[in-house]
């Protein structure tokens, strides 16, 4: 079989990039994208991924991508992870540059670089065979939660996303799968929505006994990809086990009540 070719977004940090090495120890090509080159370049001389930088709010850098794609060989699969929020404001503090902000990163950038690389995987899949798209979406996207609310909006669009291009593709052998992950703790995720205050970003995560690293997150990705091509992991939602629900987390040590 030949080695199969994932292009994954969002792979200068976090759950992007721990996919990128997750994907190359299982022996796949990766093309990693992100903005911030010289992320992508140290990953691509450590783990051997080509990265090409692209900003995906950017149609011309999205067209650039699945120029450079289709000149260098079969796409397999679609990995897209890049994303985030802006903001904890309440709904009646909205703050519009930040919700268009995540509707570009989250919903727009998930439509654009799908319908860029759509061709490709159809052209690349051999007989008998199959590709693959897959999103990182949220538990924000199931559940809302006060100062969620543009994070919520956007995640859920993604979803949507990821649902109906579910079924305009039945018929076809590409399955579409979506991770929806809790808590997980990052680099840069929540210091970015907080606008870069580490206090307020350490304070998210204080006492929470092992949130889901992007190493977790990674593994269910590559599950997902190397699982039997018949089957599709519609959705999965994995949280750490100190939240319980969206509203419900425990901070602490975990211990059972004797
Ligand atoms: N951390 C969590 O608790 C958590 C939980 C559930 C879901 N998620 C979701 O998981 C995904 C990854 O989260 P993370 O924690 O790994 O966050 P992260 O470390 O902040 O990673 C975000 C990635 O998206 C890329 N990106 C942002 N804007 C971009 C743009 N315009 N064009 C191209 N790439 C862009 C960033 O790269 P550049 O800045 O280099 O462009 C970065 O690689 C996101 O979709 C997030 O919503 C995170």
């Amino acid at each position: 079989m030949t080695t199969r070719r994932a292009v994954v977004t969002g792979a200068s940090s976090g759950i992007g990039e721990a996919a990128v090495r997750a994907l190359r120890a299982g022996g796949w090509d990766v093309v990693g994208v992100a903005r911030r080159a010289d992320r992508l370049e140290a990953l691509d001389a450590e783990v051997g991924s080509v990265s090409f930088a692209a900003d995906l709010t950017s149609p011309a850098d999205v067209d650039a991508l699945a120029e450079h794609l289709s000149s260098t060989g079969d796409v397999h699969a679609l990995v897209h992870v890049a994303g985030g929020a802006r903001g904890t404001d309440r709904v009646e503090d909205g703050v519009a540059e930040d919700w268009r902000w995540m509707f570009e990163v989250n919903v727009l950038s998930a439509q654009r670089v799908t319908a860029a690389v759509l061709p490709l995987l159809r052209s690349s899949i051999a007989e008998g065979g199959h590709a693959d798209t897959l999103f990182v979406t949220s538990t924000a996207a199931q559940t809302a939660y006060p100062g969620g609310s543009g994070y919520n909006a956007a995640k859920a669009g993604e979803s949507m996303l990821a649902r109906a291009l579910r079924l305009e593709l039945n018929g076809e052998p590409i399955r579409v799968t979506e991770i929806a992950p809790g808590m997980v703790f990052t680099e840069e995720f929540t210091l970015n929505r907080l606008g870069g205050d580490r206090a307020a970003a350490e304070k998210v995560y204080e006492g929470v006994a092992d949130p889901l690293t992007a190493g977790d997150v990674a593994d269910v990705i590559a599950y997902a990809l190397n699982a039997p091509g018949h089957v599709n992991l519609d959705l999965v939602t994995m949280r750490p086990v100190a939240q319980s629900a969206q509203h419900l987390l425990a901070r602490g040590p975990l211990r059972p009540r004797l």
